[in-house]
C-alpha cells in the first residue's frame, strides 16, 4: 500500500479558482448558470454533515438532513408547474436521475410498456431505456428539433395494445425546442392509449417557461391532464454551482408507499440510498432567496442576450436561428478556429451557444470578433506547418 503524504494543497485550489475565472468567460456552449453564488452557505456547505437518505417525507432515524426544505423546494417547484395537491417529488443529482426515476414508476405499472422519445432527447434517455430494459422507440423531429407528432401518432398505433411511457422534451440540448405535450396527449386520446405515463424532461426550459410564458410555445405543466411528471436540473438555470433536480409527480409513484426500510427508517423510494442535504440548500437559496420576480427578470435577460447574439450572428452571414422563448442560438457547425478558444458544443447539424445569465453583451461581441477573425491553423496544423518549413529550409541549404 502506498501512503499518501499530507500535502499543502493551497496552490492547487487557486490554480483551479484561476482556471475556472478564466474558464467562465468563454464558456458559453453549456447551460449551467453561475450569476448566483451562496456564500451565506459557506458554513453549512463544508462544515456539516446533511444526508437527506431516503424520502423526504419521512424524517428517518437521522436528524442531519434538510428534508423540510426538500419538500419546501418541490412545492415551490409543483406550484410552478400548477401540480395538484396529490404531488410527490424530491431533489434528486439532476434531470437524468429524474427521468430515470420516472420511466422506473411506469415500468412498475406497466411492466410492457414501450418508451418514446425523439431523436433529439438527451442522449441518457436512450441509455436509460437501455438500462431498464424497455423497449425504445425514437421519433424524427421537425428542423427545429420539436417531436414530429404525426410520426409518433404512426408509432404509437402500430403497438396501441402496450402501454405508452412518452418523455416529452420542454428544451432540446441542442436547440431548446419544447415538444407539444397536448398534441401528444391528443395523439394517445385518438388511439384509446389509455395506459400511458407523460414525462417531461424540461431540465432547461422548464422553469423559464413557468416563469414567464411565451405565446404559441406548447403548455407541459400539470395543467395538461395526461402529464404525469417533470423533470428540472437545478445546476442549469437555478444557478446551484454544482449538479441537482428536483422531480415532480402529479401523485406518488408506486416505491413512495412501500414500508420505511429498518435501517433507515425511511421508504425506499428514492434512485440513490443517500442523497445530498446540501443541493437542497442551494436550491431553496436561489427560489426563496431571489423570489419569483427576480427570476423573471434573469429569464429576460438571457432571452434578451440570447436574441441579440442571433442578431449578431445573422449580421456577419452565419445562418443562426432561435425559438422565440430560448437561450439557445443555433447555427451550423462553427469554424474549427473558434472552437479552439470558445466552449461551443456541436453535432453533425448544429452548434449552439446558450445564453446564461452570466452572459452578456460583451461575450456575444467579443464571440463575433473572434468568429470574423480569418482561418487559424490549429496547433495540429501549425506543427505540421513548422516540420514542413524545417525540412524545406534543411533540404536548401547547399
Ligand atoms: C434536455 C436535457 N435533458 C437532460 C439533460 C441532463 O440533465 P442533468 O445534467 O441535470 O442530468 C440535459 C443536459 O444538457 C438536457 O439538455
Amino acid at each position: 500500500m502506498t501512503d499518501i503524504a499530507p500535502r499543502d494543497l493551497r496552490p492547487l485550489w487557486e490554480q483551479l479558482k484561476a482556471e475556472a475565472a478564466q474558464d467562465t468567460r468563454t464558456n458559453i456552449g453549456f447551460p449551467g448558470a453561475t450569476d448566483i453564488t451562496h456564500e451565506q452557505l459557506a458554513d453549512l456547505m463544508t462544515g456539516v454533515l446533511l444526508n437527506n437518505i431516503g424520502s423526504p417525507y419521512d424524517r428517518g432515524h437521522g436528524r442531519n438532513h434538510t428534508k423540510d426544505l426538500e419538500i419546501e423546494v418541490v412545492n415551490l417547484i409543483a406550484d410552478l408547474f400548477a401540480a395538484p395537491a396529490s404531488r410527490w417529488g424530491y431533489v434528486t443529482g439532476g434531470a437524468t436521475e429524474g427521468t430515470e426515476h420516472a420511466l422506473l414508476d411506469a415500468r412498475r405499472r406497466y411492466p410492457d410498456a414501450v418508451v418514446y422519445t425523439s431523436a433529439a432527447a438527451h442522449y441518457k434517455i436512450g441509455d436509460l431505456a437501455d438500462k431498464l430494459l424497455m423497449p425504445l422507440v425514437v421519433i424524427g423531429t421537425d428542423d427545429g428539433g420539436r417531436i414530429d407528432v404525426t410520426d409518433l401518432t404512426g408509432e404509437l398505433a402500430r403497438r396501441r395494445d402496450r402501454p405508452a411511457v412518452i418523455v416529452a422534451i420542454a428544451g432540446t440540448t441542442m436547440t431548446e425546442a419544447v415538444d407539444d405535450v397536448p398534441a401528444i396527449a391528443a395523439a394517445c386520446d385518438r388511439l384509446s392509449i389509455r395506459r400511458r405515463r407523460i414525462h417531461v424532461d424540461a431540465a432547461l426550459s422548464g422553469l423559464p417557461l413557468a416563469l414567464l410564458p411565451v405565446d404559441g410555445v406548447p403548455r407541459f405543466d400539470f395543467n395538461v391532464r395526461a402529464v404525469t411528471s417533470i423533470v428540472v436540473s437545478g445546476h442549469k438555470f437555478l444557478s446551484t454551482l454544482t449538479p441537482s433536480g428536483v422531480l415532480v409527480y402529479r401523485d406518488p409513484p408506486q416505491a413512495a408507499l412501500s414500508a420505511a426500510v429498518s435501517y433507515t427508517g425511511t421508504a425506499n423510494v428514492t434512485i440513490p440510498g443517500s442523497r445530498s442535504g446540501h443541493t437542497t440548500l442551494l436550491l431553496y437559496a436561489a427560489l426563496a432567496g431571489l423570489g419569483t420576480e427576480a427570476h423573471r427578470a434573469r429569464v429576460r435577460r438571457c432571452r434578451d442576450t440570447a436574441q441579440y447574439a442571433c442578431a449578431q450572428l445573422c449580421r456577419i452571414g452565419v445562418d443562426a436561428r432561435r425559438h422565440p422563448h430560448a437561450f439557445t442560438v443555433y447555427f451550423p457547425p462553427p469554424p474549427a478556429h473558434l472552437t479552439q478558444r470558445w466552449v461551443i458544443p456541436a453535432d453533425d447539424r448544429h452548434g449552439h451557444l446558450i445564453c446564461m445569465p452570466q452572459v452578456g453583451r460583451q461575450d456575444v461581441d467579443a464571440l463575433i470578433a473572434d468568429w470574423k477573425l480569418p482561418m487559424q491553423p490549429t496547433p495540429a496544423q501549425r506543427g505540421r506547418l513548422s516540420r514542413l518549413l524545417a525540412a524545406g529550409a534543411t533540404r536548401a541549404q547547399p
